[in-house]
């Protein structure tokens, strides 16, 4: 690298198409000054780790856990088999996948003072902010977790919380609609107690279409992990400072929270009631080019021509709208990923329909209102979230995560007090 400040030359090595941010720091343009450093917000072109969890192409549309492509995963596996796999590294053999589904399936049950804790919200609570808090909650009742350098540790806490995310979940949701909290049923699968958890009423056994079943579980895979996206990053970010699991996935929640991130599959619900008939689409499509409006569930920072998981879903759509009959707003989304489409400024821009586009259309119609939808997220993106955190904290390399900053404030004013300036 040649520095225009000053004429010299640096070697700076390349490795895995990176440089090391903290090799060019010894640029500088004399001795008064810091050195060189990169200025990146949003992390747009900076790797923040070396992982071996989850591959993404994103041109080429490839979105592969541990090297297996999600289009295998989703036909083939189930959610908990892909949790072992992310968590581990390998998929597992009969007697080590009998043993993780017993250990999840066996710590479903949350501590009653949970519960109690949960009906102290208001009685209309959005349900992600229940669940945030529960799970942060969570490191009171399990302080050993907090020894994160014990393996044994991590790997109980890491099975809690795979299995306690349903219950807390479908919790959140029924107090929502005052409807008394449904116990774990240890007969069911994962995917299946959770419906139960949110939809059974006094009939003794929760029995749910298998199809429906089968749908949402593949939602959970597609969800299960994304590399590092904000929510992960904030997981990692947090983690970074040895604290507790269940307090880096509290923060991983959070940041699923936003509108921009988990948040969108809600927000292209509303979209879509907003705009309301198909005749209204060419005047909404001109709201987004005018810079008015956003089309939600389009556009992704890493898949710039289409989004894997959405074609997947495209597929669940169907399934689930044979059980359950046609969303009507469903015509109103194809309509609009057509016109979007064909459409120069979304060319352009290489904007596609990303995972949120349908996902929320499926969850619409198997009962869910939209307040859920990132909880749904949250539990699916739980094993992800929970292997970057093992990665993490084994991981040699990593350090408290620290940014630097451009600072553009004032500098060394003299402190005038309010008894002086106020008189
Ligand atoms: N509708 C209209 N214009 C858009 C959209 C959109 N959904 N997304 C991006 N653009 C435009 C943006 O205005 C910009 O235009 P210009 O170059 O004229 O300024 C250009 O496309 C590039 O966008 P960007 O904001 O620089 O892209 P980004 O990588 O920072 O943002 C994104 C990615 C997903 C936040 C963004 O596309 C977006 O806000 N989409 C809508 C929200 C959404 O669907 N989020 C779910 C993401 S997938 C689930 C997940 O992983 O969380």
């Amino acid at each position: 690298m040649r520095d225009n400040r000053t004429g010299q030359s640096y070697d700076v090595p390349i490795l895995d198409g990176t440089i090391k941010a903290s090799d060019i720091g010894q640029i500088k343009a004399d001795d008064e000054t810091p050195g060189l450093a990169v200025y990146d917000p949003g992390f747009v072109n900076t790797a923040s780790c070396r992982s071996a969890v989850t591959f993404i192409d994103g041109d080429k549309g490839i979105l592969e856990y541990r090297g297996y492509p999600i289009e295998q995963l989703a036909e083939k596996s189930n959610f908990l088999e892909v949790s072992y796999l992310l968590i581990h590294g390998d998929l597992p053999t009969k007697e080590q996948y009998d043993a993780w589904v017993h250990e999840i399936t066996y710590h479903t049950f949350v501590h009653e003072n949970v519960r109690d804790f949960m009906e102290g919200f208001r009685y209309d609570a959005h349900p992600m902010g229940m669940l945030l808090a529960s799970v942060g909650a969570l490191s009171t009742f399990y302080p050993e977790s907090r020894n994160i350098s014990d393996s044994d540790n991590r790997h109980m806490q890491i099975v809690r919380l795979i299995a306690k995310m349903p219950t807390l979940g479908a919790w959140s949701f029924r107090h929502a609609q005052g409807k008394p909290y449904v116990y774990p049923d240890n007969d069911l699968s994962y995917t299946e107690n959770f419906l139960g958890m949110l939809f059974k009423m006094s009939e003794r056994k929760f029995e749910a279409d298998p199809r429906l079943v089968k749908a949402l579980d593949v939602l959970f895979i597609l969800h299960a992990d994304h590399e590092q996206n904000c929510s992960t990053n904030a997981v990692r970010s947090v983690g970074s400072s040895q604290v507790d699991p269940y307090s880096a996935t509290a923060a991983g929640i959070a940041a699923l929270y936003g509108p921009l991130h988990g948040g969108a599959n809600e927000s292209v619900l509303r979209m879509l009631r907003r705009i309301g008939s198909v005749d209204k689409i060419p005047e909404f499509i001109d709201g987004v080019k005018n810079g008015k409006e956003k089309l939600m569930g389009f556009g992704h920072r890493v898949y710039k021509n289409f989004d894997p998981r959405a074609k997947i879903i495209k597929k669940a759509c169907d399934d689930v709208f044979e059980v359950t009959g046609v969303n009507p707003l469903l015509e109103i989304a194809q309509e609009l990923e057509k016109i979007a489409l064909e459409d120069e400024y979304f060319i352009k821009r290489k904007l596609y329909p990303n995972v949120d586009f349908y996902s929320g259309l499926i969850y619409e119609a198997l009962q869910f209102p939209p307040e859920m939808f990132t909880v749904l997220f949250a539990i699916g993106r739980t094993p992800g979230w929970l292997a970057q955190w093992h990665e993490l904290v084994q991981d040699k390399e990593q350090k408290i995560a620290r940014p630097k900053q451009i600072y553009t404030g004032e500098r060394t004013r003299d402190f005038v007090p309010a008894s002086e300036r106020w008189a």
